[in-house]
């Protein structure tokens, strides 16, 4: 299988001010969607895999299908375990053949979350393996686990210099008003401080909780230097909309591959336009 490093595809969308996709894969037909979008615009791609997507479909399945799927393409791919909880967990990914783990301990204190993340770090860089961890608190719901609005908290600028200093992190996943899932009302994003972030650290930045962010704010936040873009719900939302659709027009479907391939291609397009948006179409070497 021809993974990379996630900080090869990252260190180059740093260079030429771009972002990549941070895609979620749910299933068979998300995997064979996010990639057959990525390959037909000839974009690097970060496909990701949450506990949760590990969970449902199993650790086999997911390291042979990223296997089938990616043999035969010419792109870049990284495989990454996104909102890693634990050490353990990590581990447990690296050993099955991820070439990249995000550590999310954004939830303890600095110091512990600086302690675990560097940790990390360690063992993962001396096998080759990526790292991407958490300063700040996104609001929204990821997998089964929400964080109410009032505990979201927004990266400091200068804690992030000393996060990334003391860590030696790959990427760093900021909170800047963005949050997992549904938005509730308009997002408000704070471009000011994300621009203080880049400025300081000088290294790839990521931005989670994607879906629902506009065309034009996305674009803004590519040009003020966020390299890796995480998005999930809206290729879940462009799936379900269209398994919907179907079975609004014909309620006697009953074979799969009737919904789910239609669901499959309308993922497909959804990676096609967020790919345009970030800017990551032909920048696959
Ligand atoms: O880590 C995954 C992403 O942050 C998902 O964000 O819920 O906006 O798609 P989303
Ligand atoms: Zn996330």
């Amino acid at each position: 299988m021809n993974l990379v490093p996630m900080a090869d595809i990252l260190q180059d969308a740093h260079e030429r001010t771009y972002a990549v996709g941070g895609f979620n894969i749910n299933n068979m037909e998300f995997l064979q969607g996010i990639i057959r979008g990525a390959e037909e615009l000839n974009s690097p791609l970060i496909l990701q895999a949450s506990e949760g997507a590990i969970r449902y479909i199993g650790m086999d399945y997911v390291i042979k299908m990223v296997e089938a799927a990616a043999k035969d393409t010419a792109i870049p791919i990284a495989l990454h375990l996104d909102h890693g909880s634990s050490f353990e967990s990590i581990m447990n990914c690296i050993r099955a053949g991820f070439s990249s783990v995000m550590i999310d301990a954004s939830k303890k204190p600095f110091e512990e979350n600086i302690a675990l993340t560097k940790k990390v770090v360690e063992t993962a860089h001396s096998v080759g393996v990526s790292v991407e961890a958490e300063l700040g608190t996104l609001s929204g719901t990821e997998d089964d686990h929400t964080v109410e609005e009032k505990d979201a908290m927004y990266t400091d600028p200068d804690q992030a210099l000393e996060f990334v200093e003391k860590t030696g992190i790959d990427a760093l996943a900021v909170a800047i008003g963005t949050a997992h899932g549904v938005y509730k009302g308009k997002p408000e994003l704070d471009f000011p401080r994300l621009k203080k972030i880049k400025e300081l650290i000088e290294m790839p930045v990521v931005l989670h909780g994607a879906s629902g962010i506009s065309a034009e704010d996305l674009e803004r936040a590519v040009d003020y230097g966020v390299n890796k873009v995480n998005v999930n719900t809206d290729f879940q939302q462009a799936f379900t909309s269209k398994v919907k659709e179907l079975f609004a027009e014909k309620p006697e479907l009953y074979d799969p591959r009737k919904y789910c391939g239609p669901g499959r291609d309308a993922i497909t397009a959804k990676v096609k336009e967020k790919i345009k948006i970030l800017g990551s179409n032909d920048k696959a070497w």
